[in-house]
């Protein structure tokens, strides 16, 4: 195959007065990467807008956004090429702003070099410490210290000792890494591509030289991962499993071990597609490489598995710790279920309450229930069945993952694994030999769960009373539980802040599945605002769940109001209250709706009833 051109992936880590746009200019301009038309454009534009007294601004060749220049900030993460002799340096260009911690945990999740810039006038900054927490907890292998504006500081040696001084003394505790320091001008060209006569002094290589030379080929220390994308069976004759290789090599006749299951086989032959549409076949594949591998024995094995060396396999666990970093502006919430996308797997996800959080300006680790946008913390991450992985210090394609919202589909979180945790291998689910149906058989009845779901003051425990209080009489074995009463023992630690809410029903959906395992049909009244938390209870509970959307309009509801709280939610006494300042979330397609504004209790308790005894006739 032929070898792709070398390349090296940078993140360039700055704020918008410490030059960044200007040494990105400087590099493309240098290279002679700029065509006649952009640099006519650039001396008009230059002599209208930009900050050098009408020379040429070469920070306005990179402000590819109109909204940056006029604000004069950079506000995504923009890749840029420069062709040098020896390779392509892929560079990632974003903000260094805190708020903007999500773009350059992005930039930095693929770069093999860092380049932190740092003024030299102001020295080593806050922002300096965050960049470099950040570029360490994504893996960047190497760091160059880019210390700009040396014109402005009398290209003194002093004091880019002095920065490189302060620089190591915080840094040391973020060992493993490779940093250079340059010293340097972007804006009058001093040691970027070309060397300078203003700092003598300094005998190393410019930034371009610096870069030229870096060894980024050694970028995974594990074997082969080959996650599978799709299994090709195009006729019956050929079994193919396509996807890219992640990191190691791939040959025609090695071992291959499949995970998560464990099983060993050879590879027979290596496929891909040639200029003319035929198969090629190859002797081998690399990092990078995108191909279909057939085995020489038929194994299980499907989209979301690994094919990996052999002798050097990838971990399969289904319980983490990890790092997270948080993308959303809704606040993540512990206890919810996500969708983690781990390789080519997708799986139920549910992270636990952060073990910390990290105050990402000075490295500290703080309490904390939750993380925000821009947040990054320490959390326990649960999926629902084992993935192969490795760790993400070890191997970035295998050790990360994105947490996804299952409704929305947005990426919320970006996570990577440091570790599996023990317990994952060593909490097994005991077989019991009275099981579920065992128990209903006793009962003499299926068992079920109505989950009743509405705005506080629908009806839903009037409901929910009425059924069982009929339901009892019938000789039903039954329990109801109650969101108020619920509230004073089992779930006294939680009040209505969305967490805790999650919190509050991801417990009640636990204990509506014992309770219905022990026989019962169990009725559930609780506002459960969320559909996350509402799915969670379907999935888990299974066909036994009915869900009852108890569907007053608000104003009903309020004009009830039979505990006086949204009087108070509306003197702004009672905060985070559903309907007021907390939403709710309709059901989409609930078992039944109900609309107690317009039906009598007793009407209303007969459509459940209809529903729930179509469910215990067992249809
Ligand atoms: S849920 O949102 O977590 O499902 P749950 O059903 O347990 O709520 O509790 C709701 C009951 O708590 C309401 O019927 C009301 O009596 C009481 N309550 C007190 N504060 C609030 C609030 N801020 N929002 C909603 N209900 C509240």
């Amino acid at each position: 195959m032929v070898p792709d051109i070398d390349q090296l992936r940078l993140v360039t880590c700055g704020s918008v007065d410490d030059g960044k746009s200007t040494l990105l200019g400087r590099l493309l301009f240098e290279t002679h990467q700029i065509y006649e038309d952009q640099l006519a454009a650039l001396e008009r534009d230059s002599r209208v807008s930009g900050t050098t007294g009408g020379g040429l601004d070469l920070a306005l060749l990179t402000d590819g956004l109109a909204a940056e220049r006029e604000q004069g900030i950079t506000i995504d993460v923009a890749y840029r090429f420069v062709t040098t002799a020896h390779r392509r340096l892929v560079i990632a260009d974003s903000p260094g702003h805190e708020q903007y911690t999500r773009n350059m945990v992005t930039a930095a999740s693929t770069a093999d070099v860092a380049v932190l810039l740092i003024d030299a006038r102001h020295g080593v900054l806050t922002q300096t410490r965050r960049h470099r927490l950040i570029t360490h907890l994504l893996g960047v292998e190497h760091v160059v210290l880019a210390v700009n504006k040396m014109d402005l500081v009398e290209w003194s040696k002093d004091r880019f000792s002095e920065i490189v001084r302060d620089y190591e003394a915080f840094s040391d505790g973020l060992d493993g890494r490779s940093t250079t320091a340059i010293p340097m001008s972007a804006l009058l060209g001093d040691n970027v591509v070309a060397g300078s006569e203003h700092l003598n002094w300094y005998d190393g290589p410019t930034l371009l030289e610096h870069l030229d030379g870096i060894d980024a080929s050694a970028r995974s220390g594990t074997g082969l991962r080959l996650p599978v994308q799709t299994v090709l069976r195009p006729d019956s004759g050929f079994r193919g499993y396509a996807g890219r290789v992640v990191s190691g090599s791939i040959e025609a006749g090695a071992n291959v071990r499949i995970l998560p299951s464990g099983v060993t086989t050879t590879v027979d032959r290596i496929v891909v597609m040639g200029a003319d549409g035929a198969d090629v076949d190859l002797a081998s594949a690399n990092a990078g490489d995108s191909v279909t591998v057939c085995l020489a024995t038929e194994v299980d094995c499907s989209r979301g598995d690994v094919i990996t060396s052999a002798d050097d396999p990838a971990e399969v666990a289904d319980q983490f710790q990890i790092d997270v970093v948080w993308m959303h502006e809704s606040p993540m919430l512990p206890g919810r279920p996500y969708l983690a996308r781990i390789g080519t797997s997708t799986v139920g996800a549910t992270l636990s309450s952060p073990r910390w959080r990290v105050d990402v300006n000075s490295g500290e680790h703080l309490a904390a229930d939750t993380l925000e946008l821009n947040d990054i913390g320490v959390c326990n991450l649960s999926l629902d069945r084992a993935v192969p992985f490795d760790p993400y210090s070890e191997n970035r394609g295998t050790g990360s993952l994105i947490i996804v919202d299952r409704y929305t589909g947005d990426t919320v979180g970006a996570g990577m694994i440091r570790y599996a945790l023990r317990r994952s291998s060593n909490i097994h689910w005991q077989a019991t030999t009275v099981d579920a149906e065992a128990r209903e058989v006793l009962m003499g009845h299926r068992s079920a769960v109505v989950w009743f779901t509405g705005l506080s003051g629908s009806g839903k425990s009037t409901i929910a009373n009425e059924v069982e209080r009929r339901l009892h009489a019938r000789g039903v074995h039954t329990f109801l539980l109650d969101g108020d009463n619920v509230r004073h023992g089992l779930n006294r630690d939680l009040g209505f802040t969305d967490a805790d809410r999650v919190e509050n029903i991801r417990r009640i959906v636990e204990v509506a599945s014992l309770m219905a395992d022990a026989g019962l049909v169990v009725l559930t009244s609780f506002i459960s605002p969320f559909r996350a938390e509402r799915e969670l209870a379907r999935d888990r509970i299974g066909d036994r769940f009915i869900e009852v959307h108890v569907d007053v309009p608000l104003a009903v509801a309020e004009e009830r109001d039979p505990k006086g709280l949204y009087a108070k939610a509306r003197a702004g006494d009672l905060a985070n209250f559903t309907g007021i300042d907390s939403p709710y979330e309709a059901p989409e397609e609930p078992n039944l709706v109900i609309d107690t504004s317009a039906l009598t209790i007793e009407q209303a308790a007969d459509a459940v009833l209809a529903v729930l005894d179509r469910r215990l006739a067992g249809a």
